[in-house]
């Protein structure tokens, strides 16, 4: 199966202006809440390879591996030989964060993507968590409903959203790219589901699936982000309209798996301004509004951390949203290019983030701590086989000094 990456929805369409670096331009009424940091002395700021407590997660190095949906699980979701190899190879990574993985069925997204809710899918990440635990790893779960990502021919069953709004594009079935459907807006009282399926989605992945925490996927246009959005959520209740009824959903699920699993076993992720999937965030005072609100309100669960995908971590609309929640901040700035050593290494010595988050580069370099440690240089991805099948372009990137393969 060969699919162009690009036109996989974590990397749909920006459909905002975009100036020379790749960054939006700054709202011209944006009002940062909080004045720019003041510039510290950077010989105590913790470098990219120093150790990060983040809540209950013991990181030995502050890069880490982002979520990457890769569709190498089983039809039935279960994570395959190739998988147990491609994370344990990425064990020395501060952090594993997993591909989305849904955490009841309909939260499916993608064909090829693992689950969180058979005995099987749960034994099969087990495989995974032991594998980059034997080679002296920490990986979370990054839990992930969909939303009207998803479509009934991915999950066999309809697809739910805030609000009956479809996103404008397609998506990938097995019968090849169809339109995004219509989805069913939840019903009020359905809601408590979704958390309760988050909830046991969270417990299973740290209890039984052995991992050692989970990431909350509120990012790139999928169900919790769908219900933050302005564009994707048009509820006339108490989880639509204001910035408090928007988070509301989000809220609900973060404190209740805090509460079943351990706040320091729980991240989140959010992705202001991201603009894809038909969920278009620019109305600055708006984001501001909606994005400080959640920060204000997770601020005292004492998550483990906040990992944020957006490309101006130096904005005062992003480090005020690192100042209310007070805890790790995760960054991952790449948008058009690829996280590089050399902005990783900056962000970090401007005392912009906690930890860095890194996914292409991580993709094609199973050694990127040593690589970057070292500055060794670092191999180029191949998009053509980010999706292919099998060990093609997942596990036969080579470390540093051994052979490139055919393939690479
Ligand atoms: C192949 C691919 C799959 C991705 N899958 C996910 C995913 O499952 N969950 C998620 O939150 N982001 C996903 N993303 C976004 C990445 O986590 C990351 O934010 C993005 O690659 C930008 O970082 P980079 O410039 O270091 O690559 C994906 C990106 C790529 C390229």
């Amino acid at each position: 199966m060969y699919v162009n990456y690009m036109s996989m929805v974590d990397f749909g369409q920006l459909s905002i202006p975009r100036n020379k670096l790749g960054k939006p331009p700054r709202s011209a009424n944006a009002t940062p809440l909080i004045a720019t940091p003041q510039k510290i002395d950077s010989s105590h700021v913790p470098d990219l390879f120093t150790p990060l407590t983040a809540g209950a997660l013991s990181l030995d190095n502050r890069i880490v591996m982002a979520p990457l949906t890769r569709t190498r699980a089983s039809d039935d979701g279960v994570a395959t030989d190739v998988m147990v190899e491609h994370y344990a190879q990425r064990a020395s990574l501060g952090l594993i964060i997993s591909e989305g993985t849904f955490p009841s069925p309909a939260g499916k997204g993608f064909l090829g993507q693992p689950g969180l809710v058979t005995p099987e899918q749960l034994a099969g990440w087990k495989r995974v968590t032991d594998a980059v635990h034997a080679e002296g790893g920490v990986m979370v779960a990054q839990v992930m409903h969909a939303g009207r990502a998803s479509h009934p021919d991915i999950s066999g069953l309809p697809t739910e959203a805030p609000s009956a709004l479809a996103i404008d594009g397609e998506t990938r079935t097995a019968a090849g790219k169809v339109a995004y459907p219509v989805p069913r807006e939840l019903t009020l009282d359905e809601l408590p589901g979704i958390v309760d399926a988050f909830v046991t989605g969270s417990q299973n992945a740290v209890d039984v699936a052995g991992f050692d925490g989970v990431e909350l996927h509120a990012a790139n246009g999928y169900l919790l982000h769908e219900f933050l959005g302005a564009t994707s959520n048009i509820r006339t209740d108490s989880y639509g309209g204001s910035p408090e009824n928007r988070i509301r959903l989000v809220v609900e699920v973060a404190t209740a798996v805090a509460a079943r699993i351990g706040a320091g076993r729980v991240g989140i992720r959010i992705s202001p301004e991201r603009n894809i999937q038909s969920l278009i965030e620019d109305d600055r005072d708006d984001v501001i509004a909606v994005y400080g609100a959640l920060m204000d309100a997770l601020a005292p669960l004492g998550l483990a951390f906040v990992s944020i995908l957006h490309p101006s971590p130096e904005s005062d609309f992003v480090q005020d949203l690192r100042a209310r929640f007070g805890g790790p901040f995760l960054v991952n700035n790449g948008f058009s290019d690829a996280t590089t050593r050399d902005e990783a290494v900056a962000l970090m010595a401007d005392d912009l983030a906690d930890a860095i988050v890194v996914g292409r580069a991580a993709i094609a370099n199973p050694d990127l701590l040593r690589r970057w440690r070292e500055d060794l240089g670092q191999n180029a991805l191949v998009p053509a086989t980010i999706y292919a099948d099998g060990a093609l372009g997942y596990t036969d990137y080579p470390a540093h000094g051994e052979a490139q393969t055919e393939q690479n």
